[in-house]
């Protein structure tokens, strides 16, 4: 991928710019939990344990400190997105990706942050924590289409020059739906010379054609982010990935903690990123989009539900007069699903993830015998 002019840098804290990352004993030397490196070298240069504990179980090495950024994930994340390795941060699920953007590009007091609502919520509190403003430009219901929100366009060029990062969240948690891939271009555009553009494509494997990581060569501002909690049913794991410039990429690398990937952490990513795994999260989205579908047909015929949206997710909004008897329904019964009617434009609006077959028959049955 090639220079963006130097964007990055203009745009970064600057003590980030000047900063040199501390080197830790497995920046200079990687590669030692390895098995076979250990065999081949003596590692005597960061205090570890020089044999295995006892919880640590054949073929580990837990002794040792993990690479910075563990080789064989990157490689195989590599090979998922189609990216070079140097444009890929592992981090500790996208939610840290998100936190080191905010903190690599925001002086705290100064610098603001851009977001949609309603949006994800760890934007904002990722920026509160740092001490960074937060802009806010409303999303507006889609062209005729008010189960579908998109971004106001217009209200997002008055803002240009103000924030530092422009979060977009596609397909967008709470809501559901993407982004139309022609207005993420305009705001990449408009924001080219003056903001970090981060597209969060934390549902993306259930739309996967959707994605806008290819146009990372073309815009040297644009981030996306990933993870392997939601499509790849990892969420435990915690483990996600930046895509960005090499330049974004090196700052970024700067403020992340030294070993952010544990190697078992590494291990079991890099075995749902080969081929077989790959083939298991294939069919774990189709079935999702099938039972989404059935779920929202299903909600659009119960009358005390006034509004479905449109989901492109492995979830479903929807507005309902009965959302505290609903909520309190399922939760007698011991079903959790989300209240969503503090955002902004959702009063009275509920998100339910799409469980397995026979947990949203459970819901169904439930709300079918007490509300109807
Ligand atoms: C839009 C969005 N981005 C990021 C995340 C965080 O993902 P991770 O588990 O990888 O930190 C979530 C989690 O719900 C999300 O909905």
């Amino acid at each position: 991928m090639t220079l963006p002019t130097l964007l990055a840098s203009k745009l970064a804290r600057p003590e980030v710019v000047e900063m040199v990352p501390y080197q830790s004993a497995r920046r200079l030397f990687s590669n030692a939990n390895s098995p076979d490196a250990s065999r081949q070298k003596i590692w005597l240069n960061a205090n570890e344990a020089s044999g295995p504990g006892i919880y640590q179980s054949k073929g580990e090495c837990l002794n040792r400190y993990p690479d910075f950024q563990p080789e064989n994930l990157l490689s195989a994340y590599s090979q998922y997105c189609g990216l070079d390795k140097k444009n890929i941060l592992a981090t500790r699920g996208a939610d840290e990706g998100i936190e080191l953007i905010i903190r690599t590009f925001c002086r705290a007091y100064q610098d603001s942050i851009l977001i949609c609502p309603p949006t994800y919520g760890m934007y904002a509190i990722s920026a509160e924590n740092h001490g960074a403003s937060i802009i806010e430009v409303p999303l507006v219901d889609g062209d005729g289409e008010q189960n579908t929100k998109t971004l106001n366009i217009a209200a997002l060029k008055n803002q240009v020059g103000k924030a530092k990062v422009v979060f977009l969240c596609s397909p967008g948690n709470p809501v559901g739906n993407l982004l139309p891939q022609a207005q993420i271009k305009q705001v990449l555009e408009l924001y080219k010379n003056s903001a970090i553009v981060v597209v969060d494509e934390a549902y993306i494997e259930f739309c996967a054609e959707q994605s806008v990581v290819s146009w990372l060569a073309q815009y040297p501002n644009l981030v996306v982010l990933r993870t392997l909690s939601k499509a790849f049913a990892l969420a435990g794991l915690r483990c996600g990935f930046t895509l960005a410039s090499r330049e974004i990429i090196t700052l970024l690398a700067k403020v992340i903690a030294p070993y952010p990937i544990s190697a078992p952490v590494a291990e079991l990513a890099s075995k749902a990123l080969t081929p077989s795994g790959l083939e298991q999260v294939s069919v774990r989205v189709q079935e999702t989009q099938i039972l989404r579908n059935k779920l929202s047909q299903w909600l659009k015929k119960q009358q005390w539900c006034q509004q479905i949206f449109n989901s492109d997710a492995n979830f479903i909004l929807f507005r309902t007069t009965l959302k505290n008897e609903i909520f309190n329904a399922l939760k007698a019964q011991g079903i959790l699903i989300r209240d969503q009617s503090k955002q902004q434009q959702l009063d009275n609006c509920l998100r339910i993830s799409i469980g397995s077959k026979r947990e949203l028959e459970l819901v169904k049955q439930i709300l079918l015998q007490q509300f109807n």
